[in-house]
């Protein structure tokens, strides 16, 4: 089957991949560099909506985005319709320059589906769809919907999905997995192409996808219209690009230790320009080890990773230490 540009609304996006928002990992210095690297669509890190609303936390500075950081989705997460439907009002303004906005009904966290919003709409159909509406009411950017297969078993999926594209929802993302069942398990691809085929709206696929060829093959097979990755591209920008050459019928540029670990020293300078030295190190910490991943040594440099106390000293390891460990 031909590869055709995922449509959101009047939006196209080709190729047909997009980058999973991933709260801690997904903000703006990574984007920045997933774009430079061929990723035609993010979101944002889930942000609250009565938060936004009513301010004093960090949903601000998820929002700032780059003007090469486009298009954008923003994701929102909450309970309420009211209050979704005002944040999304407010996200709307061309000024915030979104392409869409993106409601969360699939995180696990007990934090987030404690007050019922998350996953925990999975729970109730008809609240999810209030809540479709609402948004859908007071925004004229596409509204989309990012949903797991059901809180504690599967097989209301179709359902939920096809009454949430009747709510008015202009793309669907599945993540195969229930809401209890975490990250355990397989991603249920089966289950995702199941409501792929019923749902009239587009519905990009999501789990455990690794590689860029893995991700094109699910795509010719249809009947999925896109396909979101997550963790795979975490210390791998390059995702995109591999993904870009074998659509061009070439292979992909080998991702060596000397190409994993300059963009490694860049994403980690651009982060400590952008954050300062504390917080880049203690954030970048975490991001770095991807980096790693595939290599040989990568425990002994994770390791050195996390002693380093300072910038200049993980700059050095990641320029030169490395080869000590192959
Ligand atoms: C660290 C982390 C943070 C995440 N944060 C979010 C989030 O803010 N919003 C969301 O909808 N999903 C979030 N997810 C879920 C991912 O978007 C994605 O659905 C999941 O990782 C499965 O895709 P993958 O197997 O390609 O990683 C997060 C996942 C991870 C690992």
């Amino acid at each position: 089957m031909a590869i055709s540009p995922l449509k959101i609304g009047s939006l196209e996006v080709w190729p047909p991949l997009v980058s999973a928002p991933m709260a801690g990992y997904t903000g703006g210095v990574y984007r920045e560099i997933l774009r430079e690297h061929g990723c035609p669509y993010c979101y944002t890190e889930m942000v609250s909506a009565k938060g936004l609303l009513h301010g004093g936390d960090d949903s601000e500075e998820i929002l700032l985005h780059a003007d090469s950081d486009k298009p954008l989705a923003v994701q929102i997460f909450g309970y309420e319709p009211e209050s979704m439907a005002q944040a999304a009002r407010m996200l709307s303004e061309p000024e915030r320059g979104f392409a869409a906005i993106d409601i969360n009904m699939g995180c696990p966290a007990r934090k987030i589906t404690s007050q019922g919003s998350g996953g925990a709409l999975l729970k109730d159909v008809s609240l999810a769809c209030d809540i479709v509406r609402a948004v859908r009411d007071s925004s004229d950017l596409p509204v989309t919907v990012k949903m797991r297969l059901g809180w504690d078993e599967p097989s209301g999926a179709v359902r939920f999905a096809k009454e949430v594209a009747a709510s008015g929802a202009h793309m669907i993302v599945v993540h195969g997995r229930t809401v209890s069942q975490g990250y355990s398990g397989k991603a249920d691809w089966k289950a995702i192409e199941e409501i792929a085929s019923h749902v009239p709206v587009p519905v990009v696929g999501n789990g455990d996808v690794l590689t860029a060829a893995e991700a094109l093959d699910r795509l010719e097979r249809g009947p999925c219209s896109g396909v979101m990755v997550g963790r795979a591209i975490l210390g791998n920008p390059v995702f995109f690009e591999d993904a870009l050459a074998l659509l061009r019928g070439e292979p992909p540029e080998e991702y060596t230790p000397q190409r994993k670990m300059r963009l490694a020293k860049e994403h980690f300078v651009r982060s400590i320009e952008r954050y300062g030295e504390k917080r880049g190190l203690l954030e970048m910490r975490k991001q770095l080890v991807f980096y790693f991943r595939g290599m040989r040594g990568a425990a002994r440099l994770r390791e050195l990773l996390l002693r380093e106390k300072s910038p200049e000293a993980v700059v050095r390891l990641l320029e030169e230490g490395w080869r000590a460990y192959q």
